[in-house]
């Protein structure tokens, strides 16, 4: 099938008689669709999470599940007997999560939450064209789609087909620089989420690795289509009623990502085309002498001998383990590419040790399937198999150990094959076709992969990786792959790393600067400024590419990534707080605006968005020339629209409260990133001295924002190091402060509990009132109250600073 084509539903024929077939253990629902049959078989999930329906067309070429999206213990559930409703033709299957009921012409969902789902009007909810298998609800009263993993375009996802299939985008569309809207991508995560008019939410997840074809309203915008081209078609609702709602119960299906190393949530440099040991000595001195913190620099292909896997080309990195000691001592970690295809000649140890071992994927000739990738003709380890993933594990192991290297870059993963097409590579001995995998194939290479640190004893493994599949942050991190340096992407990359946000995968991002084509000081700046909060944050560029790192464009441009930068490290230990939420309850880090704020004014926002709960970012992402500066208070400035939600929100570049509640024409300098924070927030923000990918988070200032609500948030305090705090080694502080007035102190409240040792970080306070007809310097007073002591009164002085420049102001 072409990329952007579908099967005409008028080729399926649809569903005309139900009737309950009895069988022991998993009690169902038959409906006959022309000469076909499909079975229906409801379970509950979890306690409330979702109803699962499992659509099987039993005249499909394997009805076996093949997924590994969602975690193994929501796989199946409780099997939910179809109960005859009333007077009607129709069966009932009721679970907390949802009603579901089957009509002989389709499925109707009511949610826990209250929203609902009606079956195609038409009579073609259900049917069968040979293996294929189509199921289509009515979008009546869904106003915006959001999810479906990694999407190019806009944030609402609603009158777009998605193709559910995972590519080497580059190799299928070459011209992807020219176009802001393509689809597939690298990823595929088979979820949506439908915000209905009422403002209710509800998620559908389609559990098969099959190239399901997702459209929500493209070919007839009154309809939801998802077809499946062979197998069984399991379908989770999962119930609101918020946005919030969903994404956690998705997350706790799919599984969340485990908490990173702090290193892995500096700032990362990269290129393909840093050749050479020198190389990555100059960078490490030239971030040093521009004041930049780096924490890690990544090598691409070009430090392995002719791109074999695991070595090293000894001409151009004589001694790789002194390399990275020395880069270490120099508090730089090392991340090395990793291709999945081995390259495959006589006298390659690491392709002979596969081969012998059985470990690559067959072709139907029955020898190993060969692909053309970087090192020419190449084999594929098939991660479906255990023992390739233990032998897999093992060598990527010992690689990572010589070298000294410190995380995994797993590229090239979706899988990329070249000239050669991947339908020939077949999994599990030859016994299973390139179909059933071919969507997991970087999802289970990543599996793998994390097995080698696993084996190091490496607490917090760190890998990225290109393509991946529902549940994938469980292994890795995500990076939106190859882009372009231009504003259209810079734009997109918001959207696109909102949607891989509520489709589970918190920590992604994209190449900040662009990919492909040549970035200039202007878009850097732009880039690097709007990224600089988004979870995975890193530099990187194609070989033909211009040099991109932050020096390369004059001391302007420099300036403004030094700003940027900086600032992210000031807010990492906020940034790590947003991590720890994400793996206890499944919040991405970066968030669209309607995550917190339900209002319909808010669903269609995606050129501005939240990190976390509390920041609210409105880069500017048009070019001078697009939106030409205008001198406003003598100097030059872009405007954009900042919507900003109801409530009290304070504006860090003016250092004034703002009411919320209306939309701002809002001036922008070239050196400036619109930050907003929400009245009631507390931030952890590190002050200290910076060392790369070193932290040292005893001293922490916290800083108070409070208007009319006091501010306050829960810090969790781990050893920042081990696996410890999934054993509940975690010291909880509450932390709050009441609004101030003039005439009394404000009470600043410092709780903490917990096995670990009490008080080891020290908080000061830095407070942004909001003493309205008083001089913004006017004395403060807080006292604090800790462990059950006040502490004598204390002069605090109110800040208006600029927030992320790097001098702090003095506070008491
Ligand atoms: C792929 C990756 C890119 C990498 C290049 C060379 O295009 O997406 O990030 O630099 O391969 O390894």
């Amino acid at each position: 099938m072409f990329f952007g084509q579908r099967v005409h539903p008028l080729n399926f024929a649809f569903a005309q008689v139900t009737r309950a077939v009895s069988h022991p253990t998993s009690p169902g629902i038959e409906v006959q669709a022309g000469t076909g049959k499909l079975r229906l078989v409801g379970e509950a999930i979890g306690s409330g999470l979702a109803l699962k329906i499992t659509v099987t067309n039993l005249g499909a070429s394997d009805l076996a599940p093949y997924s590994d999206g969602l975690l193994p213990e929501h796989r199946s559930g409780r099997v939910i007997a179809p109960v005859p409703a009333p007077g009607r033709e129709a069966f009932d299957f009721s679970s907390e999560a949802a009603e579901v009921r089957l009509y002989t012409n389709g499925l109707r969902v009511a949610f826990a939450g209250g929203a609902r789902l009606e079956p195609a009007p038409d009579g073609t909810g259900i049917g069968q064209c040979g293996p294929q298998t189509i199921v289509r609800f009515s979008l009546a009263g869904v106003t915006a789609a959001y999810a479906v993993g990694e999407r190019t375009g806009r944030m609402n996802r609603l009158g777009k087909r998605h193709d559910c299939y995972t590519i080497d985008v580059v190799g299928v569309m070459p011209d992807l620089a020219a176009r802001n809207d393509y689809d597939p991508t690298y990823v595929s995560i088979p979820f949506v989420i439908l915000r209905f008019a009422d403002g209710q939410h509800a998620g559908l997840h389609f559990d098969s690795g099959e190239r399901l074809n997702l459209d929500l309203g493209a070919a007839d915008t009154s309809m939801l289509t998802v077809t499946a081209p062979d197998g069984p078609l399991p379908i989770y609702f999962i119930p609101g009623p918020t946005l919030r709602d969903v994404t956690r119960r998705f997350t706790a299906l799919a599984g969340r990502a485990p908490i990173p190393p702090t290193w892995a949530l500096g700032y990362h440099q990269c290129r393909w085309g840093y050749r050479r040991a020198d190389e990555f000595r100059a960078l490490r001195d030239r971030f040093a002498s521009s004041d930049i913190p780096v924490s890690a620099l990544w090598f691409d292909i070009d430090y392995m001998k002719g791109y074999r896997l695991f070595t090293w080309d000894k001409d151009r990195f004589p001694e790789p383990a002194a390399l990275t000691a020395e880069l270490n001592a120099a508090g730089i970690r090392t991340v090395a590419i990793i291709d999945p295809g081995v390259k495959r000649e006589a006298g390659n140890a690491l392709y002979e040790e596969g081969a012998t071992g059985g470990f690559f994927c067959r072709s139907p000739s029955g020898g190993d399937y060969v692909g053309e990738v970087w090192p020419g003709d190449t084999v594929f380890p098939d991660f479906t198999l255990e023992r390739t993933r233990r032998w897999w594990a093992q060598r990527l192991g010992n690689f990572l150990r010589e070298s000294g290297i410190d995380g995994a870059w797993l590229d090239m993963n979706d899988p990329a094959t070249g000239g050669s097409s991947c339908d020939e590579m077949l999994f599990n001995e030859g016994r299973l076709p390139h179909a059933r995998y071919h969507n997991q194939y970087g999802h289970l290479m990543a599996l793998a992969s994390r097995g080698a640190f696993e084996q190091l004893e490496r607490a917090r493994p760190f890998l990225l990786t290109r393509s991946g599949f529902t549940g994938t942050q469980r292994h890795a991190a995500i990076w939106t792959g190859d882009n372009a340096s231009n504003w259209d992407h810079l734009r997109m990359s918001i959207a696109e790393t909102i949607n891989l946000g509520l489709s589970g995968v918190a920590f992604n991002g994209p190449d900040v600067g662009g990919f492909l084509g040549h970035v200039d000081g202007e878009l850097l700046g732009r880039w690097t400024q709007a990224a600089s909060l988004f979870p995975f944050f890193r530099n990187h560029c194609d070989t033909n590419a211009r040099p991109q790192e932050p020096w390369q464009f004059g001391e302007r441009t420099l300036d403004i990534c030094r700003t940027a930068i900086r600032g992210r490290y000031r807010l990492l230990p906020y940034l790590y707080q947003l991590f720890f939420q994400h793996w206890l309850e499944g919040d991405p880090i970066l968030r669209p605006v309607c995550y917190h704020h339900p209002g319909a004014e808010f669903q269609h926002l995606d050129d501005q968005f939240l990190v976390g709960d509390a920041l609210m970012v409105a880069p500017m992402l048009q070019s001078r020339g697009e939106n030409p500066p205008v001198i406003a208070e003598g100097t030059p400035k872009q405007f954009r629209s900042v919507v900003l939600p109801p409530g009290r929100w304070f504006d860090l570049l003016h250092g004034r409260w703002l009411e919320g509640g209306q939309t701002l024409c809002y001036g922008v300098g070239a050196e400036e990133l619109p930050i907003f924070v929400r009245d009631g927030a507390a931030i952890p923000y590190y002050a200290g001295p910076l060392a790369n990918s070193r932290v040292v988070w005893r001293e922490l200032e916290i800083h108070l924002f409070t208007s009319r609500e006091p501010a306050r948030c829960t810090y969790l305090a781990d050893d920042l190091v081990t696996a410890a705090y999934q054993a509940g080694k975690v010291n909880v502080i509450n932390i709050e402060a009441t609004p101030a007035r003039l005439d009394t102190a404000v009470e600043l409240t410092i709780t903490e509990n917990g096995p670990l040792p009490i008080g080891a970080i020290d908080f000061r306070p830095v407070f942004y009132c909001d003493l309205t007809g008083a001089h913004a310097t006017a004395p403060l007073h807080y006292r604090m109250r800790a462990g059950g002591v006040v502490t004598p009164e204390v002069e605090a002085r109110l800040t208006t600073r600029r927030w992320l420049n790097q001098d702090i102001a003095a506070y008491a």
